[in-house]
């Protein structure tokens, strides 16, 4: 994969993609051609981040349209909504699986040929909101901290590999650096499953963009000894009150920055908006596998049997969040009380 491949595509009739478990130490590309290739990929993150999935999903809603293609032009549409069913399970907190799903399935009825034109529309889509979106984060951290070179704290990856353009929270770290405002970006490592160390030191790399990599609990002490201007994450569902799911150990970041009044900024696309679940209580968290934890690059570092916690992501309540930013809007949830005012707070019995 070079710069100008982007990391997921369709190509005669397959979802062209890189495997992202094998990175940094090789590229390797996979076609998917079938919807159970696809919930392979979703589930093993071979394909990860929000968005990347949601595109995933919609391409193999239309996998699946081509498969049960029925004589006259018509398609099987209970076999396709089954197996859209099971597309949206591979990965239950990224809302961004769920809505691209549908969206395709509303043009289900017009045959398979419909269903894979809107995922493309998606696709083009993905690119627009993207740019639009980077700009606009980068456009308000240059208001907000118009002064000096900028030190950027990330976690986990939400650059090209979790889009299929320049990315959320790392493409506004490469918008700023292209507008010669980073000084240096330090990298969380990502435990268990290393998408800092691995991605996006890899993307950043690439790209020329200064940065350091640093165990997940480093994060914290660079916050309160003042190495960091800003924190910049991305999004895997965000309730109506501007609680946000995202990679675990996120949440302790934003106490940690809002302990030490460090902007906290959240980009994704309003897909990943879930206007439906009022707070960030009703998001399911998944839970993955004890081998994630127990063994690192496949050694194990625990004793043989010990029981896992393995959550794959955290929830952040609202008022630690500076501003989310989406591709149409700044929300600034300390300011805006939640839209369910009286509704059960995280942690309340
Ligand atoms: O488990 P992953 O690697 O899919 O988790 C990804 C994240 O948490 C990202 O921060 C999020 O999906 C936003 S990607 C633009």
């Amino acid at each position: 994969m070079n710069a100008q491949q982007p990391s997921l595509s369709w190509e005669d009739g397959a979802i062209v993609t890189i495997d992202q478990r094998v990175l940094p130490h090789a590229t390797r590309q996979l076609r998917l051609r079938t919807v159970d290739e696809v919930i392979e990929a979703v589930s093993t993150l071979a394909v990860r981040g929000a968005p990347a999935i949601g595109l995933a999903g919609a391409l193999g809603v239309a996998l699946s349209a081509l498969r049960h293609r029925l004589p006259g032009g018509g398609v099987d549409r209970a076999a396709v909504r089954e197996d859209a069913r099971r597309l949206v399970a591979a990965r239950p907190t990224a809302v961004n699986l769920e809505w691209a799903v549908r969206r395709v399935l509303t043009r289900l009825d017009e045959g398979h040929r419909a269903v894979l034109d809107e995922g493309l529309a998606m696709l083009r889509e993905d690119a627009e909101v993207n740019g639009a979106m980077v700009r606009r984060a980068a456009d308000l951290l240059v208001g907000l901290l118009p002064d000096r070179p900028l030190r950027l704290l990330t976690h986990c990856n939400t650059g090209r590999l979790a889009t299929t353009a320049i990315g959320t929270a790392l493409g506004v770290i490469l918008e700023l650096a292209a507008r010669g405002r980073v000084a240096e970006v330090l990298v969380d490592e990502t435990r268990p499953l290393l998408q800092g160390a691995r991605l996006t030191a890899w993307e950043l790399r690439e790209a020329g963009v200064p940065h350091r990599l640093c165990v997940d609990s480093a994060a914290a002490a660079a916050l309160a000894t003042g190495m960091v201007d800003c924190v910049l994450v991305g999004a895997d569902r965000i309730a109506a009150n501007g609680d946000v799911a995202n990679k675990i150990g996120t949440y302790g970041i934003a106490v940690a920055a809002a302990r030490h009044a460090v902007p906290f900024l959240v980009i994704a696309p309003e897909s990943t908006r879930d206007p439906d679940l009022a707070t960030g209580a009703g998001i399911k968290i998944e839970e993955r596998g004890a081998a994630e934890v127990t063994e690192c690059a496949g050694a194990p570092v625990a004793p043989a049997g010990t029981a896992v916690f393995n959550p794959a992501f955290d929830v952040t309540p609202a008022e630690l969040i500076t501003a989310i930013v989406s591709e149409s809007r700044v929300v600034r949830p300390r300011e805006e009380p939640a839209a369910v005012p009286d509704a059960p707070r995280l942690g309340d019995a």
